[in-house]
């Protein structure tokens, strides 16, 4: 009784300090970027002029401090100047995103270098930096998804054991229930059903190394996710099916081997993105 009163009271203490912050924490949305971002973008444009742009203000930027570095103060004061000039040109470009822009921030910068003092110029700096942090807080993940990520909407897989042409997400479910009739039927202590299952799974597995090249042109990839580390996962389990006496534990262990290293660690490197694309896709 003391251990659980114990615990409820540590509880409700972490509780309470967590309240606070919960109230202040602010949520992240990624929102799909306005369309007058495409043309800034392959296909609609021939470099990712956006991106350019961007490169173009980081390095006036970071040049103001690499000259102050050298007190080459003339180099310095024109990295400014060029830095204001870049940043009103990017503020024209999206105008969904013009509220992002503090154009008397950036004009202090440039002044601020004119005066030689660190402190002023640590200051403006600041000041200006701090618009560019919260739009790449809040927009970064949405650009990187909707020009960077490549989508598996074009991809298609023929399953080894049907022999149809399937889209990439049915082929996850197909995979994911051939999947569970081995785990069910181990469950149930239906070995050749298991075994059964296990087989056609085993195929539709290593078929989705057929699949890397969509998006990789290097095939070390391969050694993650649809690796010797599963295929001996496999290995195991079917030894185990057609064993006597299957061990139990080593059967699962495997189960689970396949599950964390397989499925979870490729999902957790390529499902998020694919996820936002799938809800910017639905019709509202
Ligand atoms: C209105 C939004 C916005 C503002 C303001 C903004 N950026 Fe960006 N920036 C982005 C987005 C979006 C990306 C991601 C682009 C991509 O990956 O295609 C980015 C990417 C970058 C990158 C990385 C480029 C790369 O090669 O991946 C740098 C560096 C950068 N910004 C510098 C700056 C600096 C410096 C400022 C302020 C002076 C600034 N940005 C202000 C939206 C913004
Ligand atoms: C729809 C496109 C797509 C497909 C299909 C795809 N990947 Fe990727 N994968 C990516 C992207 C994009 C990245 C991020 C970095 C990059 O481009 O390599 C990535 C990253 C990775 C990484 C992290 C290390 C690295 O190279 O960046 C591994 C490992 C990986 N993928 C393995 C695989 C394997 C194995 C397959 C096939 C079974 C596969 N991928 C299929 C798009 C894809
Ligand atoms: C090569 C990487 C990779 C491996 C390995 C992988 N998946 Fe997936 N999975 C994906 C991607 C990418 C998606 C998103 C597909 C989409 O958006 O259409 C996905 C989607 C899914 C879905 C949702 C399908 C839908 O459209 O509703 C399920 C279920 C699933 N996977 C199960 C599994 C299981 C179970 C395993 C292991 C036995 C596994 N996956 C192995 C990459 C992988």
């Amino acid at each position: 009784m003391k251990g659980y009163l114990k615990v409820l009271f540590i509880t409700l203490i972490m509780l309470s300090m967590l309240m606070p912050l919960q109230a202040k924490a602010k949520d992240v949305v990624i929102k799909k970027p306005p369309e007058s971002l495409d043309k800034f973008y392959p296909p609609l444009s021939k470099k990712p002029e956006f991106i350019i742009q961007m490169h173009k203000m980081s390095t006036n930027f970071g040049g103001v401090f690499v000259n102050m570095g050298e007190k080459d103060w003339e180099n310095a004061v024109k990295r400014g100047e060029q830095l204001e000039e870049e940043y009103k040109k990017t503020s024209k470009m999206v105008p969904e995103w013009k509220d992002y822009f503090n154009l008397e921030a950036a004009a202090s910068f440039a002044k601020a270098v004119k005066t030689r003092d660190p402190k002023q110029i640590g200051k403006a700096s600041q000041e200006l930096g701090k618009t560019c942090g919260s739009c790449h807080a809040e927009n970064s993940i949405a650009v990187w998804t909707r020009y960077h990520w490549p989508s598996v909407k074009s991809i298609k897989i023929v399953d080894p054991v049907s022999e149809k042409e399937l889209e990439y997400g049915k082929y996850m479910k197909g995979l994911s229930g051939a999947f569970k009739g081995v785990t069910v039927n181990f469950g149930e202590n239906q070995y050749d059903r298991a075994g059964k299952a296990l087989n056609a799974f085993q195929k539709k597995y290593i078929e989705l190394r057929s699949t890397c090249s969509k998006c990789h042109t290097n095939d070390n990839v391969k050694q993650f996710f649809v690796g010797d580390n599963i295929t001996a996962a496999m290995s195991n389990m079917k030894k185990e099916l057609t064993s006597a006496k299957p061990n139990i534990g080593n059967f699962w262990k495997n189960v689970g081997i396949v599950g964390k290293q397989g499925c979870k660690m490729c999902h957790l490197t390529h499902r998020a993105y694919s996820i936002i694309q799938g809800v910017w896709e639905q019709k509202k």
